[in-house]
């Protein structure tokens, strides 16, 4: 290829990648799949090796520059890098909103709206729409030059796209670590014995002040913008000034909107809650600006934080409290688990007092002991867990914790795989722990669905010997259940009624109810579509087994050993004799409902993808990932984007996450 051919390719394939940066990082909806990206990049880099001269500085090969810093230097913020004010409580954002009203002499104030990112502030400098500087905060007037570090992150563009730009920009945002990169690089880290990062904030500030930018490159981290230092060339509102941001390349969070007074901001803190598990990054609360920048004007500033804007904090997802004890929980496959018991703590809006720590090797990693001072995580509706030990504050020499070798409820051996994380009591439903929970868990809603037979009572009925496995509950007589304590004759007849009313289950629920390991309830309705009837699967080799979808060869393995046990088939053979009649699914094989439809996912969804897919596809359904005339469906969350105003311009049937749930609910499944 000659210069000017390899010149001409070298413009189009920078053109190409800024594109592809822009759908990926500001309309968050790529066009291609990364290898894509990944074979321009190269294409330009061979081209840029052999005409070393078209190399240009803001070309996308020139993000990581080779040599390392010796510390960083200082950088003068042209505009203070300010503070916000914050508020915890519905009554201090009225309380805001009624001075910023009395303020502006009048009611309804419009705010923008924008969730509060728990990442490190950064100032970013264009000029002649080129990336200059970036800096951090430091102390507000000076902060530290990391220019070089953050040339490395894909989501900030060296060049602004289109035109129109100021000659001068300074865009302040924050710069995070997604979710999903952080478990991704922890897990690495784990695998080659390196020191995981402590939580995703702390991985983006240590990843910024990285001396060496080829560290910093190998970080997943990314940027959303939230203000301007400067006003040259902009709109005069905060949203129209962030939609202008967008216009340029720069990506702004999408989840931010303009609200109306007091009630527009508390709802909108509201969803943004709900929304808090779902969006894929950290945020600790949401922050409310006035959106007229003259408005802001008049109100100023106090001290370092404006008046004109508030960060309305959610309650802390970590707090520090005292390990009092480790106990042990035996639960239904007979998985012990440590279990710590912590003084009372207020952590995610509830009192905790109990938290997870998974498994012997966790607390082994953590060296977390009886007496420690611990950090207590819980986010969301997840189950709290002892994030890590403070071991600056060790007091004194403290045991370490011990894996018992004998399960504390039934004192059969404790045994534990090679290469497996858990340990398991070895006694099965000789355990009353785990005979128990099999009972509890074979009469929940999603399987059995036995009315009024609660964890209490099952607990009593093993206890007082009344059963020992499932099949019994069908053979409970009136007397033996009044005889119970705290049972009337009328709470007993209704169970025996529920009872009755659950001896003809589809035959998915009853394999979900079994408890067999690694089957949910996805799996079991597979494994009743694909076999049909209880006799098929109890024959079924690991093979067949793996012959059904989304049975990979652990499920199959699992299934197989449950029907070869000969107490579990005595247990079927019981339920049959008791008059459980299990019926064909509801959905037969070959006339599954969704059968030829192709959809696509698209904005946030309350549960996990994979799972949604799993269920679509047990439906006969082909999920795909992107909107095209073949689509027949598009299931649309929260926040949906382009997918969706394509999907309307194709006029292809579009549905919300809670039409979804009813439809699936009304197969007999439930997400
Ligand atoms: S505005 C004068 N908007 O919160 C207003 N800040 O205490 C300056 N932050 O370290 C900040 N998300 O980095 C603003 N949407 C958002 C934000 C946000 C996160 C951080 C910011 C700063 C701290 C302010």
């Amino acid at each position: 290829m000659n210069k000017s051919v390899a010149q001409k390719r070298a413009d189009e394939l920078r053109r190409l990648l800024e594109h592809h940066n822009y759908r990926y990082y500001v309309l968050d909806d790529p066009e291609v799949p990364d290898a894509e990206y990944d074979r321009l990049i190269r294409e330009l880099e061979s081209l840029e090796s052999t005409y070393p001269d078209l190399v240009t500085p803001d070309s996308p090969t020139q993000r990581v520059s080779g040599t390392p810093m010796e510390g960083f230097a200082t950088i003068q913020h042209r505009v203070p890098m300010l503070s916000l004010g914050n508020a915890f409580s519905e009554t201090e954002v009225a309380e805001f909103c009624r001075r910023v009203s009395q303020g502006l002499e009048r009611e309804d104030i419009i705010f923008a709206a924008e969730p509060k990112l728990d990442g490190v502030a950064i100032s970013l400098t264009y000029v002649q729409g080129l990336l200059t500087t970036a800096a951090t905060r430091g102390d507000g007037e000076r902060g530290e030059d990391v220019t070089a570090n953050v040339r490395t992150i894909r989501a900030v563009p060296l060049k602004l796209l289109g035109d129109g730009w100021p000659a001068l920009l300074e865009v302040r945002g924050e710069i995070y670590m997604p979710r999903s990169g952080f478990d991704a690089f922890n897990r690495k880290a784990l695998a080659n014995g390196e020191k995981p990062l402590v939580n995703p904030r702390n991985g983006a500030a240590g990843s910024l002040r990285q001396l060496d930018p080829q560290l910093t490159a190998q970080r997943p981290l990314a940027f959303y913008a939230y203000s301007t230092a400067t006003r040259d060339q902009l709109p005069d509102t905060q949203l129209d000034t962030l939609e202008r941001l967008k216009d340029w390349g720069i990506p702004v969070n999408p989840e931010v909107r303009r609200v109306q007074g007091l009630a527009g901001c508390l709802d909108y803190h509201r969803r943004i809650g709900l929304l808090r598990p779902t969006l894929g990054y950290d945020i600790d609360g949401v922050v409310y600006k006035v959106d007229r920048f003259d408005q802001q004007g008049f109100l100023g500033f106090v001290s370092k934080a404006p008046r004109w804007a508030l960060a309305h904090k959610f309650p802390a997802e970590e707090e520090i409290t005292r390990l009092v004890d480790i106990d042990i929980q035996v639960g239904r496959t007979g998985a012990l688990t440590p279990v710590a018991r912590l003084a009372p703590v207020f952590v995610g809006g509830v009192t905790v007092t109990n938290a997870t720590l998974h498994n012997e090797d966790e607390i082994r990693r953590k060296d977390v002991r009886p007496g420690d001072w611990v950090v207590v995580r819980r986010a969301g509706d997840v189950i709290p867990e002892v994030a890590r030990a403070i071991h600056e504050r060790r007091e004194g020499t403290l045991a370490e914790f011990q894996m018992p070798e004998v399960c504390p409820e039934c004192g059969s051996r404790v045994e534990r795989v090679e290469g497996e994380a858990v340990a398991r009591c070895s006694g099965g439903l000789v355990c009353p722990a785990q005979r128990k929970h099999s009972i509890r868990h074979f009469a929940t809603r999603k399987a059995m669905d036995i009315e009024g037979l609660g964890d209490k009572l099952v607990d009593q009925l093993v206890e007082e010997g009344l059963i020992h496995t499932v099949a019994d509950l069908y053979h409970l007589s009136h007397e033996q259940l009044t005889a119970l304590d705290r049972m009337g004759g009328k709470s007993a007849e209704n169970l025996l009624k529920a009872l009755e009313k659950s001896k003809t289950p589809p035959l998915n629920r009853l394999l979900y109810a079994l408890g067999i390991r690694e089957v949910g309830e996805v799996t079991a309705h597979s494994l009743a579509a694909h076999f049909g009837t209880m006799e098929a699967l109890q024959d079924a080799s690991v093979e067949t087994l793996t012959e059904v979808s989304d049975v990979g060869p652990i499920v199959a393995a699992h299934v197989a050993a449950f029907f070869q046990q000969e107490h579990n088939r005595q247990v079927i053979q019981a339920l049959s004799d008791a008059g459980v009649k299990w019926q064909a699914l509801e959905t037969q094989v070959g006339e599954q409902p969704l059968a030829g439809e192709i959809w696509v996912l698209t904005g946030a969804l309350s549960m996990p993808r994979i799972q949604v897919k799993n269920l679509l596809e047990s439906l006969g359904a082909k999920v795909t990932g992107s909107v095209s005339a073949k689509t027949t469906t598009l299931l649309a969350g929260e926040a949906a984007g382009s997918k969706l105003k394509k999907a309307e311009k194709l006029g292809i049937k579009i549905i919300s996450e809670s039409d979804f749930v009813d439809y699936v609910g009304s197969h007999g499944l439930s997400v």
